[in-house]
């Protein structure tokens, strides 16, 4: 087996996916007609010829607006199984999935459809492709912090469906500190807790995500590559970055693949992973990537393990599920 056809078919995990950036043109057109919504887009290709983005809110901008078509629980289920069925093909065997509620609630969408959707929809690939899954809340840190405290709020009676909090949307301007508040009650319920950070913003972003948020890993943090003394840190507390590679190619934080800092932070020793963040929206999903990664960077097999065990490693699951996967991909890499 060459490097990338190992890199394909090795088990691995995705743990930077935010569900709503799953959404196909396809899917949301049948949506829109589904729930009798004006879709403010021609065609599909239209749709599609719009995925032209300069930055990270120019890509937030449509991603919101599509986010409209989603109204009813079936529509939620209907999304995360596509999602799902894709990440099977490339043989993600478990992923820890973003949502975002404000973006559903504020449109007078219940909690509680949103989430009865994505765990139907995760139920059936569980039972059809015994796929692992986690769902991950994530505030919208383009909103006050007491918009985020009452998001937390409505979440609380369903807590024990949680997995985890993240921080996403617009980077620059809304640095980690403005939600200590919210993330130290977040932390209070025993579960795990992520930020978005060195993605459009600072390597100072990283720092407070990991002195004030006290996160657990890091979403993206590709800009750590500017503060040795940051990579220092991330490498020896054993710190994940979910890396996103066509993702930071889209939103220009890299012109090029080839530009990007994956190479660095692996011979730094960090904890990368490869993941697809919004898949329909930045060209692809988790094969997409490590097939345009290795067209940059052509990496050998013994790299491709690493990646893979990182993302197995750096996901919030009991270590002995941790320990059971790894066996599996030992055992992939013993017929590579
Ligand atoms: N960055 C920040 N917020 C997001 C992203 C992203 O890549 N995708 C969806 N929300
Ligand atoms: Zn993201």
């Amino acid at each position: 087996m060459n490097a990338l056809d190992f890199a394909l078919a090795c088990p691995k995990a995705e743990l930077h996916l935010h569900i709503e950036g799953s959404l196909e043109p396809e899917l949301a057109f049948a949506l829109a007609q589904r729930n009798g919504i004006d879709f403010p887009f021609a065609s599909v290709e239209a749709l599609r010829a719009a995925y032209n983005f300069s930055d990270l809110q120019s890509f937030l901008d449509l991603y919101y607006a599509c986010a409209d078509v989603l109204r009813t629980e079936e529509d939620f289920h209907d999304l995360m199984l596509a999602y799902l069925r894709r990440a099977k093909a490339d043989n993600v065997i478990h992923a820890e999935i973003f949502f975002d509620p404000q973006t559903h609630t504020a449109r007078g969408i219940p909690f509680e459809t949103v989430l009865r959707g994505l765990e139907r929809g995760a139920a059936t690939a569980q039972a059809q492709w015994g796929m692992s899954t986690r769902l991950i809340l994530c505030f919208l840190r383009h909103l006050p912090e007491d918009e985020c405290l009452a998001c937390l709020d409505e979440a609380m009676p369903f807590i024990h469906r949680i997995h985890g909090f993240g921080l996403d949307s617009s980077e620059k301007g809304h640095p980690p500190s403005k939600f200590a508040r919210l993330f130290e009650r977040c932390r209070a319920t025993g579960l795990p807790v992520v930020a978005h950070a060195g993605e459009e913003g600072p390597p100072a972003y990283i720092h407070e995500a990991l002195d004030i948020l006290k996160v657990d890993r890091i979403d993206h943090g590709v800009r750590a590559v500017e503060d040795a003394a940051l990579i220092q840190r991330l490498a020896t507390q054993h710190i994940a970055l979910t890396v996103c590679p066509l993702s930071n190619v889209r939103l220009c934080i890299f012109q090029k693949m080839e530009q990007h800092t994956l190479p660095q932070l692996l011979a730094a020793g960090v904890r990368a992973t490869i993941n697809s963040d919004d898949p329909a929206y930045f060209g692809g999903y988790m094969g997409d990537n490590i097939r345009a990664v290795q067209a940059a960077f052509n990496w050998n097999v013994d790299t491709w393990y690493t990646l893979a065990r990182n993302s197995l490693e750096a996901s919030f699951v009991p270590a002995e599920q941790k320990t059971a996967w790894i066996a599996q991909l030992d055992a992939c890499r013993a017929q590579a």
